[in-house]
């Protein structure tokens, strides 16, 4: 792989290597199971950023289990505080489930809070967060974590999913930005 790589207008350099990546998923992977054995959960993958995150994860989940997709729609309300992001695809078989949110990344948290509430109505029995990456530095809601592979300093970073204006999902390292 290479060191710096150039996406659009902006150099990256490289940051968490594929096996060191992977390690990191197999750890929650083995935490997921032990943790969640016999309780059937249904994993729910956030779109676009954790198709390559779930994909890893599921082939080391060993319990019986099932996934789905879900997006996150920005729509744009009155202020900025309404530029919440709808969440689309959300509608059978949470109620009484054990959920896995899977996601990419947590920042700011302010993405996941929303997904939570939006879940509310849909009466799951219990909910999990699993997210690639955590950058504990930049958070700013009281969030609580199940389940974190990497935690990373406030840097933005590209591939393994993660994009930078749409571009370098899939590259099988993550890039920082110089
Ligand atoms: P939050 O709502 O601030 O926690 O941000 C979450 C969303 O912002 C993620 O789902 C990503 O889509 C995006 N994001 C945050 N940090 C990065 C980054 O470093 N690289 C690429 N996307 C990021
Ligand atoms: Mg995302």
């Amino acid at each position: 792989m290479k060191d710096v790589i150039t996406i659009k207008d902006r150099e990256f350099e490289l940051f968490i290597e594929q096996e060191v990546i992977e390690q990191g998923i197999r750890r929650i992977a083995s935490q997921i199971n032990a943790d969640l054995e016999g309780k059937n959960p249904l994993f729910l993958a956030v779109l676009n950023g954790a198709f390559m995150f779930a994909g890893e994860l599921m082939k080391e989940v060993t319990i019986p289990s099932e996934i789905t997709f879900v997006r996150l729609a920005s729509y744009h309300g009155t202020t900025a505080a309404d530029d919440v992001k709808e969440v689309l695809g959300l509608n059978e078989g949470i109620e009484g489930r054990c959920v896995v949110i899977v996601e990419d990344i947590v920042d700011s948290g302010n993405t996941m809070v929303s997904l939570l509430e939006q879940m509310k109505v849909h009466r799951p029995k219990e909910v999990k967060i699993a997210t690639l990456l955590f950058k504990p530095a930049a958070l700013r809601q009281k969030l609580h974590l199940d389940y974190v592979a990497l935690e990373i300093p406030n840097d933005f970073i590209v591939g393994y999913g993660l994009d930078y204006d749409g571009y370098g999902r899939n590259l099988k390292d993550i890039y920082k930005v110089k």
